[in-house]
């Protein structure tokens, strides 16, 4: 089967914090950028996980399909900014699709998981490993399924499935912001 993991720049922050490194990031600042990669998430997969920020849930939910699900990423540790007054301590994932699920031969996954925001990676906004491998039990994925990392950044989700499929533990993310490969 063929999975998807989506980070793109969250709508609204796409030229603040990536506009330096892509050409094209003002795309994500628009809801039609957003709408194109959902058609495109469901054109192309059979399932797909995409991030997004709270504030742009309500924006951004009304444009997949009616079967998606919101998934819970609950941060207890997270930066508190000093004029926000309740802190964004979770970030919506959108799923959808995925391998059907086989019953009472497998393990019952969560809708939510809880991890730390990434430190120490020296790229903002890379996705903890813990997460990309729960994302993987919730897609129901396989070692031998094509998986995009569709937009890589740090490069921490396809480090993550290159492990996973390998049955490695998850690298440390120290060594990657060194450039480990
Ligand atoms: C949220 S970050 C991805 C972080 C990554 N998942 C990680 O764990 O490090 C979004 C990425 O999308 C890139 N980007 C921005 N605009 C883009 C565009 N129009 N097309 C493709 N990638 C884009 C940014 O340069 C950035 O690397």
């Amino acid at each position: 089967m063929k999975f998807a993991i989506a980070d793109p720049p969250y709508l609204g922050l796409a030229v603040k914090f990536y506009g330096d490194m892509h050409p094209d990031a003002a795309v994500f600042d628009t809801i039609d950028g957003h709408r194109e990669l959902v058609e495109r998430l469901e054109r192309d997969y059979d399932g797909w996980a995409m991030f997004l920020h709270q504030q742009s849930l309500r924006h951004i939910l009304p444009l997949c399909p009616p079967g998606a699900r919101v998934m819970s990423w609950v941060k207890p540790w997270c930066s508190f900014k000093p004029t926000v007054r309740v802190a964004y301590a979770w970030e919506p994932i959108i799923v959808n699709g995925g391998r059907p699920f086989e019953g009472r031969e497998q393990d019952t996954e969560r809708d939510w998981i809880s991890a730390n925001m990434t430190m120490g990676v020296g790229f903002q906004g890379a996705k903890p490993p813990k997460v990309v491998r729960w994302l993987l039990r919730v897609l129901n994925a396989r070692p031998d399924d094509h998986i995009d990392d569709l937009f890589p950044g740090s490069g921490n989700v396809s480090r993550t499935i290159e492990d996973w499929r390998a049955r490695r533990e998850p690298r440390q993310l120290q060594l990657i912001a060194e450039g480990d490969e």
